[in-house]
């Protein structure tokens, strides 16, 4: 109550500032606040920005300036402009100022080295209140640590922080260095449609009903692929767009409902031609946005290699932790929840015999949210091997282990026993777990690798069928193009695609595939995922008719911007890299999207609300 009653008497106060607010007439800005050094120094500037932080010091009145590149300490001096002086008592934190003034030295060890203007100060010879502010809910600094929802609710202050200007001019930048790539590689930038119709990638549709049509729905895309794969068709050879994308899913730091793609697409050309173009690509983003050369070709391995070795599919290559295979050395063993087991996996550790109890409890846990049972371990010390399965292990299981997992003292390893859907991913992200509780994943490093020759299908147990693994239009290997003609699922965990993804540090950067261009293998794709051709030409019969009318060979990638911009500025979430954007909840709490509309608006459009069901 008492700081409510606070609140409201500063925001009395502010009223009575607001009468000091002068237009901003010709008043020109020279500088920014970022860029005044030792040689400006006798120059005549006129700055603009917000108040920083304020300070009264031996009469005269310090404020820190701040803009968008920077901050300059401007001093206020009644000596210099008496009135001007009087009148910056005023001044609080987020008000908004143009100041004229001359740039002189600061005085002798008053220099701050940290800052880039910290040599000089702006003293003020004239000055104007452009604006007040309320007290902000938090200060606009990096150090503060409000909550996250607050500072989505108060975005524009936000926004103001450095480290927030810094990861939105990133991405400007690493935009711009994309177009400017793409345009002079030959793309043609072409824009697609928001109301278009579900082109379905895995996730839910946003839909939009419409009002012209009623009971008709467009859906917002999940991505541009087949206006750009009918782009290829209408001869436009080198397609891009920073298309923004629409998937009603359920949110990660590393997901949002909508998040843009850099999206591509090439006509005559191969997987090798795909990925060249975009490894090029990025070696130019990592050059101008952050200064450091890659090496190309980037390093590849399949995706059973990934799999075997890192137990995902996209594996972190910062750290060598690997896994490897032990089921045949186990076959026989006593230890029957590994001798009756399709698969068992290892994960050998060095230094993690240190690992206490308490830690390994928490490793154990941590591998049940992948559907494990539990979690073997074995630590080599001297003389023993401390487990609580040692005494299951022959001699002869010993040695072989010790020799295929290459086992040293101080070491521990993990086992996973059971069917390979859960035993991959339980130890796979075992490993991620494990190397940041030993320090083992270096910062500041970028590690790349293409992950190539996915399964075209997965088996989708909801659905108890096979799905498309990247998406329906991904055309299978050469070799394999058979095995798919004999419309026998059987064959289907066999079949190779010709899709690749680009990795790095562990997170999916892009994906892309050479697509299928002729009519009959699009319906033979489609009548192998369980679409009779009725349906498939419902929902695709735009699609195949395009693929009638002599369709070039054609593929493409495309690129999570987003999860491109918070890997190069480091930040935790995608959320820190987009300028509004939702929360876990999907909601914007900037603007409380989304909300409840007039009933008329609902009528307009034909549409009536269920009641809300008791729960
Ligand atoms: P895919 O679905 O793999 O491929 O998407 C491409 C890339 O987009 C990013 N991404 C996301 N980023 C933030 N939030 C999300 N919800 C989200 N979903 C995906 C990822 C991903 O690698 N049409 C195909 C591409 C193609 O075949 O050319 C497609 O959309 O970084």
């Amino acid at each position: 109550m008492e700081q409510n009653q606070n609140l409201s008497q500063i925001d009395d106060v502010q009223k009575e500032h607001q009468k000091y607010i002068v237009p901003i007439g010709d008043w020109k800005r020279t500088h920014s606040c970022g860029v005044l050094n030792a040689a400006d120094i006798d120059s005549n500037v006129l700055l603009m920005g917000w108040v920083q932080f304020r300070r009264d010091h031996g009469g005269l009145i310090f404020v820190d300036l701040r803009d968008r590149e920077g901050l300059t300490q401007i001093v206020f001096s009644p000596e210099v402009d008496p009135s001007g002086h009087e009148r910056a008592h005023i001044l609080r934190s987020e008000y908004v100022l143009a100041a004229k003034g001359y740039v002189r030295s600061r005085p002798e060890g008053m220099a701050n080295p940290n800052m880039r203007t910290g040599e000089i100060e702006v003293v003020v010879t004239d000055w104007r209140l452009l604006n007040t502010s309320k007290t902000p809910p938090f200060e606009v600094e990096d150090r503060v640590e409000a909550s996250e929802n607050l500072r989505l609710q108060y975005r524009y202050l936000d926004l103001r922080r450095p480290k927030m200007a810094a990861n939105i001019r990133l991405r400007h930048k690493t935009t711009q260095a994309i177009r400017n790539f793409l345009d002079e590689d030959g793309f043609l930038e072409v824009e697609t449609p928001f109301l278009t119709k579900s082109t379905p990638e895995g996730a839910r549709d946003f839909l939009v009903p419409s009002r012209l049509n009623p009971g008709d729905f467009y859906a917002l895309p999940q991505s541009p692929q087949l206006f750009k794969q009918m782009l290829m068709v209408g001869g436009v050879e080198r397609y891009y767009q920073v298309a923004r994308c629409f998937r009603d899913e359920d949110l990660r730091a590393d997901r949002q409902p909508e998040f843009t793609q850099v999206d591509i697409e090439m006509s005559f050309v191969n997987e090798e031609d795909v990925m060249n173009m975009a490894e090029r690509l990025m070696a130019r983003v990592f050059k101008e946005c952050m200064g450091i050369e890659l090496e190309l070709p980037l390093p590849r391995m399949t995706y059973d290699q990934a799999i075997a070795e890192y137990g995902v599919d996209k594996p972190d290559t910062r750290f060598d932790l690997r896994i490897k295979e032990v089921t045949d050395i186990l076959r026989g063993s006593e230890f029957k929840l590994f001798s009756a087991s399709p698969l068992v996996k290892a994960l050998r550790v060095p230094g993690g015999e240190a690992f206490t109890r308490k830690e390994i409890d928490d490793f154990t846990d941590f591998v049940r949210i992948y559907g494990a049972g539990g979690l073997a371990w074995i630590k080599i010390k001297e003389n023993e091997w401390q487990s609580p399965i040692a005494k299951f292990l022959s001699e002869k299981e010993r040695k072989d282990l010790t020799e295929v997992l290459g086992l040293e003292l101080g070491d521990i390893v993990f086992f996973q026993s059971g069917p390979a859907d859960i035993v991959n991913p339980a130890i796979g992200n075992l490993r991620i777990k494990v190397a940041e509780a030993l320090n083992l994943i270096p910062e500041n490093t970028f590690a790349f690798t293409w992950v190539t020759d996915f399964p075209l299908f997965e088996y989708d147990p909801e659905e108890k069928r096979y799905v498309a693994r990247h998406h329906p239009f991904t055309a299978a290997k050469d070799n394999d193009l058979e095995l798919l003609k004999t419309g026998n699922p059987d064959n289907w965990e066999q079949v190779k695609a010709k899709a690749y993804d680009l990795v790095l540090n562990g997170n999916e950067l892009g994906g892309g595939s050479i697509r299928i261009h002729s009519e009959d293998n699009q319906k033979v794709m489609f009548n192998a995922l369980g679409l009779d051709a009725e349906e498939a030409n419902e929902k695709f019969g735009f699609l195949l008719r395009a693929l009638e009318y002599g369709a070039p060979p054609h593929g493409g990638i495309a690129f999570g911007l987003d999860r491109m911009i918070m890997l190069l500025a480091g930040a935790n979430s995608i959320r820190d890299v987009i300028a509004f954007p939702k929360t876990q909840k999907a909601q914007c709490l900037l603007t409380d999207a989304p909300n409840s509309v007039a009933p008329n608006q609902l009528r307009e459009l034909n549409l009536r609300l269920r009641e809300k069901t008791q729960e």
